[in-house]
């Protein structure tokens, strides 16, 4: 038996990448998980395959941006998992042609990244916290970023929206804690994902770019989606129910690196 025998997790963005991994940590702790992706058909060959492998596991298709979706989703895996007892608000984008100045950015570029990375986050986490409380209590972990902490130059929204991500994390955690509903936060640093790998390919060569990224992380390396599956598994687990409104980094060391040390490390 695993711990999360009898419990159902649902993920936003879990077709693929850290989603994705996040999505086969929870299967393999013997959740019954929830893939909530817009690419239905990613979602749905994923699904296929854990289910192929013996593990509980629907996909529901719909955008977090969206109300409608959101709420149906939700309602969609309630109903087919008979309840709900962890939400993994991951689902996020940071599209390539968004990297420049809040000068020379559209209000509809502005728009799209803040609905997805934090509206969607809101949005998930109004309709799941009733199932939530259902349930006599539940977990609710956000997947910000390193971004959230610290910046780059030239992504404007996706920094307000990780900042916004981690604010969002410490109100709902103290709204919601006299309910037993733990609210978490995970900051990755690089993961090797197709969102991780498109920004590589649009700003030189993929492998190489990835290797250069992997190098500035103190570990050495990008980190892997089962990377952060293994923490947020951690994080909806009895062993972390005395932990809530607080984040974790999962960055290979990066936000232990001051901007003054780089190039100062023993190799
Ligand atoms: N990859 C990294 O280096 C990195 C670092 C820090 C934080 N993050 C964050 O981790 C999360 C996942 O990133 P990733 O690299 O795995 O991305 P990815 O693009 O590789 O995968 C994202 C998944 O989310 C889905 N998705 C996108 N928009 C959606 C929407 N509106 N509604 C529902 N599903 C949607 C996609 O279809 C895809 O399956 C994001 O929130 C991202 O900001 C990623």
């Amino acid at each position: 038996m695993g711990e999360f025998d009898g419990r159902a997790a649902l993920v936003t963005g879990g077709a693929m990448g850290i989603g994705g991994g996040i999505v086969e940590a929870f299967a393999a702790a013997g959740a019954a998980v929830s893939v909530a992706d817009v690419d239905a058909a990613a979602a749905a060959a994923l699904v296929e395959r854990l289910t192929a492998e013996g593990r509980r596991a629907i996909a529901v298709a719909g955008d977090v941006s969206s109300a409608a979706d959101a709420q149906r989703m939700v309602q969609e895996t309630a109903a087919a998992l008979g309840g709900l007892d962890v939400l993994v608000n991951n689902a996020g984008i940071q599209p390539t042609a968004s990297y420049m100045t809040a000068e020379a950015m559209d209000e509809a570029t502005w728009d799209r990244i803040i609905d997805v990375n934090l509206k969607g986050q809101f949005l998930m986490a109004k309709y799941a916290i009733p199932q939530l409380r259902a349930r006599g209590g539940g977990v609710i972990i956000n997947v910000a970023s390193v971004q959230g902490l610290q910046s780059q130059p030239l992504v404007p929204a996706y920094a307000a929206s990780k900042g916004g991500s981690l604010s969002l994390t410490r109100n709902l955690a103290l709204d919601y804690a006299a309910e037993n509903i733990r609210v978490l936060a995970i900051n990755p640093g690089t993961i090797d994902t197709p969102l991780a790998r498109g920004a590589a390919r649009a700003f030189g060569d993929e492998d190489e770019l990835l290797q250069t990224w992997g190098a500035a992380h103190p570990l050495g390396r990008v980190g892997m989606p089962a990377d952060i599956g293994a923490v947020a598994v951690f994080l909806a687990s009895g062993g972390a129910s005395f932990m809530t409104g607080e984040w974790v980094n999962v960055d290979g060391g990066y936000m232990a690196l001051g901007a003054w040390a780089v190039g100062t490390q023993a190799d």
